[in-house]
């Protein structure tokens, strides 16, 4: 698996042999100034929750790579009415077994609406299984007992959490969320993109040194491989 980050919540994983995109918001995001969305590949598109900034350039690149989106039953009612038909609908709980691997849609404590205010169902996360390893992407959500299942179920290899707290976990109710899914390697997420979230990366990295788990913090580019 290769990760690579676009900044705030948006990364590819490159996984047997197809590309996944994450919740894609990379226009609107100051700091992803130096990517070229143009130059973004994705077979699939993965959106946790209908918020702007993890779907601000979802219609976009859906019609430019042409990708299948997974995504809820209400962000594909939305999708279908802006032209975008190539669309998996999941929602919380369930499974299916793509060319790629398995995508579980998983629990999120957040809210969830498109940017024109349309309902956008429940916000979720994403378990990823394929290549014989786990990776857990728990979208936009605050610590919650319900992650304790995925480290009962199946203890991911590597987690993508939010560290900016503010409108999601901060560093060390994420720190406390790996411990829960029985996870050591956090790829942090959602932070420092606008003000309420910006964070101290040195006290972040400690906060997780405390808990016995490695947290990376991918430049905006950057990638890294699993
Ligand atoms: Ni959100
Ligand atoms: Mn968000």
């Amino acid at each position: 698996m290769k990760i690579t980050y676009y900044g705030h919540s948006c990364f590819s994983v490159q996984v047997s042999g197809k590309t996944l995109l994450f919740d894609p918001f990379i226009r609107g995001n100051e700091l992803a100034k130096g990517i070229d969305i143009n130059g973004i590949l994705a077979d699939y598109i993965l959106v946790s929750h209908g918020h702007d900034d993890h779907t601000g350039d979802l219609v976009y690149l859906a019609n430019k790579t042409n990708a299948m989106v997974i995504c809820s039953w209400e962000i594909m009612l939305w999708l279908n009415n802006q032209g975008v038909k190539n669309v998996h609908p999941l929602n919380v709980g369930g499974k299916h077994a793509f060319d790629f691997g398995t995508v579980k849609m998983t629990f999120a404590s957040h809210s969830s609406s498109m940017g024109d205010g349309t309902y956008a169902g429940v916000a979720g996360g994403f378990l990823v299984q394929a290549e014989n390893k786990t990776l857990y992407y728990s979208g936009d959500t605050g610590l919650n007992q319900e992650m304790k299942l995925i480290g009962e179920m199946n203890p991911p290899d590597i987690a993508l959490l939010p560290i900016g707290d503010n409108f999601t976990m901060d560093a060390a109710d994420a720190a406390m969320a790996a411990g829960f899914i029985n996870c050591k390697h956090v790829i942090g997420l959602h932070y420092d993109t606008f003000g309420f979230i910006k964070i101290n990366h040195q006290a972040a990295t400690e906060k997780f040194e405390k808990a016995g788990v490695k947290l990376t913090l991918l430049n905006i580019g950057g990638h890294i491989a699993i």
